[in-house]
């Protein structure tokens, strides 16, 4: 599958859906807070691939989903992920000072308000997610929180954090890196690929075949973050390179090195398209997507 413009397009098109509900939902206090609030913008508008709101809209769209509460899941998902990049790019953590092309955000603000900023992109995405306008059944929200709370926690983002951070002084071999990858980046993705699923009530067989793609694609996904840091071009990508050797950091890169780790992608971006087969071609820009999160240079 080519990417086509229709992609570009789709992603695009994303990127505006979603800056207009996180303007609308991070909104500024009068009070001596209001640094906070203005932080929280600061690091979600600004703009990021938005390929994780992308995977939640996709998939309401497959399953008929209300777009009002679609675009609310997919802010809720992009808030949790920027919170995850205002604390990975700590001095503590990554240490890192360009994120999406500015300066991160404990340098354009300070650590603490980078600290408190995560946190409370963190709890207002739960927030959003438990709204009344996110579904009109309660069990569904119920289901939304368990997931995206299961994915972003201690199993999964942010243990394959403390993994990642681990890493440099573990002996890693591909079933651990697999591991850290799956944590870190797979379970936020798996959950935007199935939060289309469970705002439609799918049947569970659907969702899995949705989840087996996200699998995939998240490792994909990873595998070409790990390239883009050894061969990306800093100025496109908005973040520093070269980070991972120089902290040690076991990756796919550094265990199978360039060329059998795109190879690795290629066939995890092929296979996730073939977990698709039990839909239409109304997931041709899933499709498609797959193909992207590999070939992407940025
Ligand atoms: C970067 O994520 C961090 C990882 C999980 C690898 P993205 O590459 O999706 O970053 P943005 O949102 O486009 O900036
Ligand atoms: C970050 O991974 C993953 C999360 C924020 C959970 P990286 O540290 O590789 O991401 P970049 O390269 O800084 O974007
Ligand atoms: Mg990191
Ligand atoms: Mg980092
Ligand atoms: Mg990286």
């Amino acid at each position: 599958v080519p990417i086509t413009s229709s992609l570009t397009e789709a992603l695009a098109e994303t990127g505006e859906r979603v800056n207009a509900e996180l303007d609308s939902l991070l909104t500024v206090g009068d009070g001596p807070e209001a640094r906070l609030h203005e932080a929280m913008r600061y690091s979600s508008l600004n703009g990021g691939k938005r390929l994780r709101p992308f995977f939640v809209l996709q998939t309401a769209r497959l399953f008929h989903v209300a777009e009002q509460a679609a675009i609310r899941v997919a802010a809720a998902i992009e808030m949790v992920h920027c919170y995850s990049l205002v604390h990975d790019d700590l001095p503590c953590m990554d240490n890192d000072d360009l994120r999406r092309g500015r300066p991160t955000l404990h340098k354009a603000y300070d650590e603490a308000t980078a600290l408190l900023a995560g946190d409370a992109l963190l709890t207002k995405a739960f927030e959003v997610l438990a709204g009344p306008a996110t579904h009109s059944d309660p069990q569904v929200r119920c289901e939304l929180v368990w997931e995206l709370a299961a994915a972003a926690g201690a199993h999964g983002m942010v243990g394959g954090q403390m993994v990642d951070l681990l890493a440099a002084g573990l002996a890693m071999d591909m079933a651990a890196v697999t591991r850290l990858q799956q944590m870190k980046t797979g379970r936020l993705i798996c959950f935007s690929a199935e939060a289309g699923a469970l705002l439609g009530k799918a049947p569970r067989q659907t969702r899995n075949s949705l989840r087996a793609y996200a699998h995939d694609v998240g490792l994909a996904f990873q595998i070409a973050d790990d390239l883009l840091d050894i061969e990306g071009d800093p100025a496109q990508l908005g973040k520093a390179v070269h980070k991972d050797q120089d902290a040690g950091k076991a990756t796919f890169v550094s265990l199978l090195g360039v060329e059998r780790a795109r190879d690795q992608a290629r066939m995890l971006s092929d296979q996730a398209v073939a977990h698709l087969d039990c839909f239409d071609d109304n997931a041709d820009l899933l499709r498609e997507a797959a193909r992207f999160v590999v070939d992407r240079s940025l």
